[in-house]
């Protein structure tokens, strides 16, 4: 071991000296809980994420004893361990957690056990070579292909059981169907699944568990035959060349580049890929299951608005992942969240907890299946080595969703223990027991329930399918021309809380989307917004005033906060143009409640025709300045923007022309001092006939791809299986984000300020371009 220097949190040893009992391989003692932290104890084994929450909260980084690894907690320590491959090597990932005993490598011996270097445990620049030499079977284009086979197999065996009105459905489906059509994108024939399936428990065992002496020669048996089973299957595949399947791309660069895909390479990635491809899928789905059946309100929004399958699968991905914690080893002295690591020093890093971390997901105990940023979880893992096959599991988790909401929606949990395989990685529950009234079924009433399917594109959930139905309450004029309507939930639950600032999309029969404003009372648990008819506009306005009706149901997306208000300032100065009034008021009434000082400037053409003139007297007559243009009362905004101040912030939302005014008023503020809310994206869309295409490098992922004149970067990097998650598409919200690493940007947005823009170290995929020929980012 080599010794290294610790850079310490708060002076001292990194480690708290409570319990003194242990310590690390650099000598330091351990905390009392990192002492006792055992994966294989109960807590760890029903909810990874719950058991690490002392460690997220106040020690992300520390040495387990009883493991012998470094044990990481948080998003942004793992996330950084992912990225950098080389320091953090992948080389343990399948290594046995659990050293095996003498009698367990005679076994193993006896069946010349050879498992050595897969994908993903092998490093660089080998894994890179052959990473990219077999990706085309994954791309959302080839995938496509395998969905209505996915589909047939989960429609037969629900057909099975459908008229039975009780079942285990890990037993009847959610591992068979996995299995089968990883065989089928494998190519492998379809043999003795009951044995296949007993074979991955024994892997899954024997890699990342903790089997008794007498577990151990059991499960290397299990192990040994699955590794002749695997050459002997190889064996067969090898002389039938002109097969279809993932295994046979493999078995054709093995005879092409026999350096790159080695033969030893070809037996370890059959035995691997065949645990990797169907258990991470069937637990995937078995705790999508006990989630979403555990919340029966969550269950009954997705059965009436289907639209949300992706977003829900991905949602339970990131709450309940099916691999929990992976690993790496240090390949030199490092430090990882303030603590320096050896080199050697192996390190278990726990991505449920990091899926539960505030710092990244908001309220991350909840299931929420509206969450717009769920795709950010790490279950797939991230960087060069991130899950190539995430899309397929994607597809087997929304085509199971999408069958039982639809054919039995009245499906519900029977109440159960739950039990796991002991392991630290691989976690779903043993058995899913449900029950339903077969009389009940849909198709007994209507057969076309039973095929009338629905379809998600292959790839990430899009935010914009994360659609919320809402019922119309109330819709009375606020003013000339302005219809206030208040939105309430359909089944009478309180709307979640929202932020001043915050907008709703309304999704329009035609499928687009217009923005408006959630102007409050935050607290009321109903949503209001106040819209006003523009005759020269786009129609959105005009459909709202002629169609919404008390009673009548809307979709809705959001609520999203592009214009957040920082509270922290000294003073604030609010300034609304006409309808702009509608975030502003929000923002006022905030402050008033917290007591802030604040001004409120609010302009337009008549008293008639400015919305809530009589509520803002009442809750803000003293910080409210009128200016209703008929009564000769102009806002002078040289006069009120003469004096820069330190402390003081700007909001502002209105015409396009009071906007620019502000900015142009505000040159000599300090940077940053002007925040304005932009509904628009002018200049932000795609024109192919004035762009040029460039060349992206990708340094986490180590790819290069080309962004074509005629699509946007995040398209390009959504096509070559980059998940990067995006809401508006034209360059207003900021969730397309990305940073980069080299090469001058042609920034498109209306999100960064003039110094970020500066810095040219990020964009927004979704809008922004290269200026020169290439651009490096840290994807
Ligand atoms: C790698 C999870 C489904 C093929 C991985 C990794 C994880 C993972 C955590 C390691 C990532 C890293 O080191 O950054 C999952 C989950 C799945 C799933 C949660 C389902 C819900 C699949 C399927 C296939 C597959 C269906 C194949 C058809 C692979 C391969 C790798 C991998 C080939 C190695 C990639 C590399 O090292 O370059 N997966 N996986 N996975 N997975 Fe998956
Ligand atoms: Fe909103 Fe790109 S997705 S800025």
């Amino acid at each position: 071991m080599t010794s290294v220097s610790h850079r310490t949190r708060a002076g001292g040893c990194p480690f708290h000296t409570a319990g003194r009992a242990a310590s690390s391989p650099t000598g330091c003692p351990v905390s009392s809980e990192a002492a006792t932290f055992d994966p294989f104890d109960a807590p760890y084994q029903l909810d990874p994420a719950e058991a690490l929450r002392w460690s997220r909260e106040q020690e992300p980084v520390f040495y387990s004893p009883k493991l012998g690894y470094w044990v990481v907690s948080r998003y942004d320590d793992i996330k950084a361990i992912f990225r950098d491959n080389l320091t953090f090597s992948p080389s343990i990932a399948l290594e046995k957690i659990t050293p095996p005993s003498d009698e367990a490598l005679a076994v193993l011996k006896r069946y010349d056990y050879g498992m050595n270097r897969t994908l993903v445990n092998e490093d660089e620049p080998a894994h890179m070579a052959r990473r990219r030499e077999l990706l085309d079977a994954f791309t959302p284009e080839a995938l496509e292909a395998h969905a209505p086979m996915v589909r047939r197999l989960v429609r037969d065996k629900l057909d099975a059981i459908i008229d039975r009105g009780r079942a285990d459905l890990v037993a009847e489906m959610f591992w068979e169907v996995p299995l089968t059509v990883a065989l089928h994108f494998l190519g492998v024939p379809e043999e003795d699944m009951e044995q296949l399936r007993r074979f991955s428990v024994a892997h899954t065992l024997n890699t990342w568990g903790r089997p008794s002496p007498e577990q151990q020669v059991e499960v290397a048996e299990g192990v040994g035959k699955f590794w002749q089973y695997s050459g002997q299957v190889l064996a067969k595949m090898q002389a039938q060349p002109h097969g279809h399947g993932w295994m046979y791309d493999m078995i054709e660069k093995n005879r092409q580049k026999p350096d790159v895909v080695t033969d030893n390479y070809l037996h370890s990635m059959m035995m691997a890929i065949i645990v990797a491809a169907h258990e991470t899928t069937a637990l995937a789905t078995a705790n999508a299951f006990r989630q979403l059946l555990s919340r029966p309100a969550v269950w009954a929004e997705l059965c009436e608005n289907p639209e949300l399958i992706p977003a829900a699968a991905e949602e339970c991905l990131r709450h309940s992942g099916s691999v929990v914690a992976w690993r790496r080893i240090a390949t030199r002295d490092v430090e990882v969240g303030g603590v320096t690591l050896p080199e050697g020093g192996k390190i278990l890093m726990v991505t449920a907890s990091a899926n539960h971390d505030p710092s990244h997901f908001e309220n991350p105990d909840e299931l929420d299946i509206y969450r717009d940023n769920a795709v950010d979880h790490l279950t797939f893992g991230y960087g060069s080595h991130q899950c190539m096959g995430k899309n397929l599991g994607r597809m087997e988790m929304r085509i199971f969703l999408e069958e039982f909401t639809r054919r039995l929606p009245h499906l519900e949990l029977e109440e159960q223990a739950f039990t796991f395989l002991p392991n630290t990685s691989f976690r779903g529950p043993e058995a899913v027991w449900v029950r339903w009234d077969p009389a009940s079924n849909p198709e007994r009433r209507d057969p076309s329930v039973r095929t009338a399917q629905r379809d998600f594109p292959v790839g990430a959930p899009e935010a914009r399918a994360i659609v919320r139905r809402v019922t119309v309450a109330e819709a009375r004029p606020e003013a000339e021309g302005v219809l206030g309507v208040t939105l309430t939930d359909p089944a009478g639950r309180a709307l979640p809380a929202w932020t001043p600032g915050s907008h709703l999309d309304v999704v329009l029969p035609t499928g687009e989307a217009r923005k408006y404003s959630l102007c409050g009372p935050a607290d009321s648990g109903d949503w209001r917004i106040a819209v006003l008819r523009e005759e020269a506009g786009r129609g959105g306005s005009r459909w709202v005033h002629e169609a919404v009706r008390e009673g009548i149901e809307l979709r809705v997306r959001g609520p999203k906060n592009h214009f957040r208000l920082d509270e922290s300032a000294g003073h604030h100065v609010l300034v609304a143009g006409g309808i702009g009034i509608t975030p502003i008021i929000a923002m006022a009434d905030r402050l008033r409640r917290l007591g802030k000082s604040f001004e409120l400037h609010y302009a337009g053409r008549s008293r008639r025709s400015m919305a809530f003139v009589e509520r803002l007297e009442r809750d803000h007559g003293e910080a409210l300045r009128l200016y209703p243009k008929d009564e000769g009362r102009r806002l002078d905004l040289a006069e009120l923007l003469a004096e820069p101040s330190e402390g003081t912030l700007l909001y502002a939302c209105g015409p396009e022309r009071l906007l620019a005014a502000l900015e142009a008023g505000t040159a000599h503020w300090p940077e940053g001092s002007l925040h304005v809310e932009h509904f628009s994206a002018e200049g932000a869309l795609l024109d192919p006939s004035r762009e040029h295409a460039f060349e992206v490098e990708l340094a986490d992922s180590e790819l290069v791809v080309e962004v074509a004149a005629d699509r946007t970067l995040l398209q390009t990097l959504r096509a070559a299986g980059v998940d990067v998650p995006s809401d508006c598409e034209e360059g207003l919200c900021g969730s397309c984000q990305v940073e980069v690493i080299e090469g001058e940007i042609d920034h498109r947005d209306k999100v960064l300020t003039a110094a970020e823009r500066a810095g040219q170290d990020r964009l927004m995929s979704c809008c922004s371009r290269a200026k020169g020929k290439k651009l490096v980012l840290a994807l």
